[in-house]
């Protein structure tokens, strides 16, 4: 995690995106990762799914984001 997802508190959502993981059944086949600044920080908190940023995150929009556009994506793992 780069430091101004950080500073956004992005170590918070760690445990929201392990729950929405296991909810939805993905943690045979979703692995979360830490990464480095993705170089989108001027956006917000952000996390790299399959090549595709997402941005803005943050504790009261994870699970909207997740299940709105991450979601549909894992359907073909
Ligand atoms: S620190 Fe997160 S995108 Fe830069």
């Amino acid at each position: 995690m780069g430091s101004a997802c950080h500073q956004r508190r992005g170590y918070a959502l760690l445990p929201g995106l392990e729950a929405l993981i296991r909810r939805h059944g993905l943690d045979e086949r979703l692995k979360l990762q830490g990464a480095f600044c993705l170089d989108n920080c001027q956006n917000g908190c952000s996390l790299k799914f399959k090549d595709r940023i997402f941005s803005g995150l943050n504790e009261r929009n994870l699970t909207e984001i997740f299940e709105r556009e991450i979601l549909p994506l894992c359907q073909s793992l």
